[in-house]
């Protein structure tokens, strides 16, 4: 990532303006941030936590792509700081209309929205807006073609270093489709960054990653041997609608047994190996629905940390301002 885009990012003093990317972050900065996050978790049955840090600020939801559990949690995440909460509906939009992004933005930024929480099939769209919005303004990426997916990546290091106490010398295998995943770049660069993990990829033909995104990991031909001795293990959904070509991939059975997260092959993994998905889950093709509910599966933990995380960065972003 060139100097440029974290000059764009983070101000001159440290502060987070727009979070684009984790790559190039600061790691004590990163790790304050998950810090400030857990100060939002409740136990469940209780009541959310509320902070009145973007009291009279805007955030529009801009997802030009589908998504319930990303644009939910940064709704409610959101509310939860007490900011007036837009929530573009795409179809209706005048982008569908054949408004340009552009056009769209500077419209809403003249009602006075603070924070754009942007996702988009486009490579380099977030970016592309965080250089035309004034000042005052930040743009959080909430996925970004298959690039990158920051918030994702802070959720899943948080839920890692809930259940091993560290971000560092872990054994972590990522299985599925991660040429396509941002979910798994954002996993890299941070745990890349927080410190010397052993990141092991394993894909079927047809989607595996350009091992450029990910110096120093490895990539696996056999998911059992990937699996050996692990850490943690994450399992990634298919992503259909950014395969262009589907005829050399293996069908859903073939998938299940050679690459799909069973009881078996999480035995392989470490005893207190954790299980995680960063969903939509497709039970029985990636992952069977024992191991999803099983013991070892932190799959809704993500979830709650997602909102957590969320709501530190908003209020990381109002910190820039
Ligand atoms: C992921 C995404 O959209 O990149 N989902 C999510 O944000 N939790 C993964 C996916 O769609 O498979």
């Amino acid at each position: 990532m060139g100097n440029d885009k974290q000059t764009l990012q983070v101000t001159a003093d440290g502060k987070l303006k727009h979070l684009l990317t984790l790559e190039g972050l600061d790691k004590s900065f990163v790790s304050g941030l998950l810090d400030h996050a857990t100060t939002y978790l409740r136990h469940a049955g209780t009541l959310p936590a509320r902070d009145f840090g973007l009291q009279g600020r805007t955030v529009a939801n801009l997802f030009f792509e589908p998504s319930t559990r990303t644009r939910a949690s940064f709704e409610l995440a959101a509310k939860r700081m007490s900011a007036d909460v837009l929530n573009l509906d795409v179809n209706s939009s005048s982008r569908a209309k054949g408004e340009s992004l552009l056009d769209t933005i500077h419209t809403l930024q003249a009602m006075q929205v603070d924070v754009f929480v942007v996702r988009d099939a486009g490579d380099g769209i977030p970016e592309f807006i965080a250089r035309s919005v004034q000042p005052h303004v930040s743009v959080l990426n909430a996925g970004e073609a298959a690039v990158s997916h920051p918030t994702q990546g802070l959720l899943d290091m948080l839920t890692i270093r809930q259940h091993k106490n560290r971000l560092d010398g872990l054994k972590v295998t990522i299985i599925g489709d991660i040429g396509h995943s941002r979910v798994a770049s954002s996993l890299y660069h941070g745990l890349h960054l927080m410190g010397d993990n052993e990141i092991r990829l394993v894909a079927p033909p047809g989607m595996q990653p350009d091992m450029g995104r990910f110096p120093g990991a490895t990539l696996y031909e056999d998911a059992d041997e990937a699996v050996s001795g692990a850490d943690v293990l994450v399992a990634l959904r298919i992503q259909r609608e950014r395969i262009d070509d589907p005829s050399g991939i293996p069908s859903e059975d073939e998938y299940m047994v050679r690459y799909g997260l069973n009881a078996e092959r999480v035995a392989l993994a470490a005893d207190d190996a954790i299980v995680m998905h960063p969903g939509p889950m497709n039970r029985g093709t990636e992952i069977t629905g024992d191991v999803a509910d099983g013991p070892q599966s932190v799959i809704t933990q993500q979830v709650t940390n997602g909102l957590a995380v969320r709501m530190a960065v908003l209020s990381a972003a109002m910190e820039s301002r």
